[in-house]
């Protein structure tokens, strides 16, 4: 099952799940539009053929939803009798935190195993140095940025470009650097007029006429439009312009490394299943797969990585 918002690579790590289980002689079912497709008794059957030609594929080919209902007590109960009676033994979700939280409820409440895949472009889970679909977006935010740094350039004109992220700056910042963004506005740290003001003059000095900032959305930053507006006043002489990238960052054929991530963590969901693993999210750390309790991964905050915050200021004078 794919939930929450889509991320490419998600038709990969499907793909990996369905053909890991088959290889061991395990029956698999998909179930369609998320938690919602378990309340619904919207199951389908895979057989191998049906997972071909989809690893190349964006979106999801279950197709993926937020569900109120499963949420409930009651929802859930209906779900659970739902995937009992189709005699449905272990569950593999792709999914971010929301889909996780709800799976630790169900898990815990129907004593069914459950097994989590992290796939979001925002790349903000604990326990994973990476998320399925993150490297594509990624490449999609520095795609799009290279463009509009032609217009920057060629008009010198200051850019604030919204990338997405719920409440968290990883792509902004991993983006601001793959740009060569003049800044980055992240939750993750402060952000105060004055000194992008300073930052901006010093280059300015130095012969930069032109700027793009990435901001990230969310309700710290309040996303590139807010801050442009803020900023106006003290910004005069500055022409000044808005990009939202928005969902073009969620869409696309899946990176290499992308897919190659999600058939690692495909295989590594069905082999936690068959050790009797439960409530447990497989990721990547140093390459290897690590398993990480639901609980862990969603009461711990991922930091952005220091480092590349000083490597952005250092690079970006
Ligand atoms: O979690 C993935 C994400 O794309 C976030 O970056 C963004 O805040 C959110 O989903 C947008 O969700 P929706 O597609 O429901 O508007």
């Amino acid at each position: 099952m794919t939930s929450g918002g889509d991320a490419p690579g998600m038709n990969a790590a499907i793909r990996a799940v369905a053909r890991t289980a088959l290889y061991h002689g395990i029956e698999v079912v998909g179930i369609k539009n998320g938690y919602q497709g378990m309340i619904d008794k919207n199951f389908r059957r895979l057989e191998s053929h049906m997972v071909s030609d989809i690893i190349q594929r964006g979106g999801t080919m279950l197709k993926s939803a937020r569900s109120e209902e499963f949420m409930t007590e009651e929802g859930r109960r209906k779900a659970y009798n739902q995937v009992s009676e189709e005699g449905i033994d272990g569950l593999v979700v792709i999914g971010g935190d929301g889909t996780f939280k709800g799976a630790r409820m169900f898990s815990l409440e129907h004593n069914i195993p459950v097994v989590g895949i992290p796939g979001t472009i925002d790349n903000d889970l604990y326990g994973t140095d990476y998320t399925i679909g993150y490297d594509t977006a990624l490449n999609t935010i520095v795609e799009a940025v290279d463009k509009i740094r032609d217009t920057a350039s060629s008009h010198n004109r200051l850019f604030f470009v919204e990338v997405m992220g719920k409440d968290a700056g990883f792509l902004a910042l991993r983006g601001g650097i793959a740009c060569g963004a003049e800044a980055i506005l992240i939750p993750e740290l402060n952000f105060d007029t004055t000194s992008l003001r300073e930052h901006l003059e010093a280059g300015y000095k130095r012969s930069k006429l032109s700027n793009i900032i990435l901001v990230a959305e969310g309700d710290e930053t309040g996303g590139a439009f807010n801050i442009a507006e803020q900023v106006k006043d003290q910004f005069e002489g500055y022409d000044i312009r808005v990009t939202v990238l928005g969902h073009i960052q969620r869409g696309g054929s899946p990176s290499a490394f992308d897919r190659v991530i999600a058939s690692q963590l495909g295989v590594a969901a069905v082999d936690a299943l068959l050790d009797d693993q439960k409530s447990v999210m497989v990721g990547l750390m140093n390459r290897e797969v690590v398993h990480i309790p639901f609980n862990r991964t969603i009461k711990h905050h991922k930091d952005v990585n220091r480092r590349l915050v000083d490597i952005q200021d250092i690079l970006s004078i």
